[in-house]
């Protein structure tokens, strides 16, 4: 048993952090709102794209972690549909810094069999970033060792009214019938088949959801973190994952050896 405890992780190396972990209890599923680059910019005069470009080496950090660790599932959110309303120079580089991303990252998707799948409203990107975005999804569509989700222009309360309008035209052409369950709609989401997160990160000191898998997170563990994503590191990576596994992940049960006369 790693030797889990009250006591602060800050003086420990990223090898203690490492041999700290649990490799049993891992999420299978991690989802991160990467918050800050703005501000990371700012903090040191400079425009706000610099941040976001700093932000990539963050994405990159994040991803080789989840390698190592054999984590099969990161969900990123990339670009939001509120994110639209940004100067249009801002989107403009947060969509070359994606197709840089893409095409930086293609050869290690095939290399280390992992699946991209985008979701969002990826009609709404331009037309090269979709085209793209389609191309890496399509030719690493086969592999099931490990998945990189990426979310753009993505908005947990479209996907979820998007999920119910599919599903009634599905009952009123007859391919769906009776009263809805929780599974069958789960089946209409653009995550179906993946299972829900199990920790959502969120940077930059910022503790909301901002429209991020609504769904999904139900009984997801959150961990808020104030560091700047351009500044999240590997070593950032492992604090939340301790962080996770001192979590008593109880689905509305009782915790652990209580007995339901005890509570009483
Ligand atoms: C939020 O910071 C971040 C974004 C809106 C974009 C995130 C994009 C990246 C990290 C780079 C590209 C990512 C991929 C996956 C290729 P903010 O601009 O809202 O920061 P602020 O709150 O400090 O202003």
């Amino acid at each position: 048993m790693p030797l889990h405890s009250t006591h602060s992780f800050a003086e420990l190396t990223e090898d203690d952090l490492f041999s700290q972990l649990d490799q049993e209890t891992l999420p299978r599923h991690v989802a991160v709102i990467m918050d800050g680059n703005g501000r990371w910019a700012s903090h040191r005069g400079l425009p706000r794209i610099a941040g976001h470009r700093e932000g990539l080496v963050a994405v990159r950090e994040v991803l080789n972690t989840c390698y190592r660790l054999g984590i099969p599932i990161l969900t990123l959110y990339a670009f939001s549909e509120e994110n639209w309303n940004r100067p249009q120079a801002e989107i403009d580089l947060l969509m070359t810094l994606l197709e840089k991303f893409l095409l930086q990252e293609r050869q290690t998707f095939h290399e280390r069999k992992t699946r991209f799948f985008p979701i969002g409203l990826l009609h709404k990107l331009p037309a090269s970033t979709q085209e793209l975005v389609h191309t890496i999804a399509q030719e690493t569509e086969h592999f099931t060792d490990r998945t990189v989700v990426v979310a753009l222009s993505y908005g947990g309360r479209s996907e979820i009214i998007d999920a119910a309008n599919r599903l009634i035209d599905d009952m009123q052409c007859g391919k769906a019938s009776g009263r809805v369950q929780e599974a069958q709609f789960e089946r209409y989401l653009s995550t179906a088949g993946f299972p829900d997160p199990d920790l959502l990160i969120r940077t930059s000191g910022e503790a909301r959801i901002s429209n991020f898998l609504l769904w999904q997170i139900a009984y997801t563990e959150i961990y808020f973190t104030k560091t700047l994503w351009p500044d999240f590191r590997r070593r950032d990576v492992l604090l939340a994952l301790l962080d996770y596994q001192k979590r008593d992940r109880r689905f509305g049960r009782l915790p652990h050896g209580v007995s339901p006369q005890n509570r009483l």
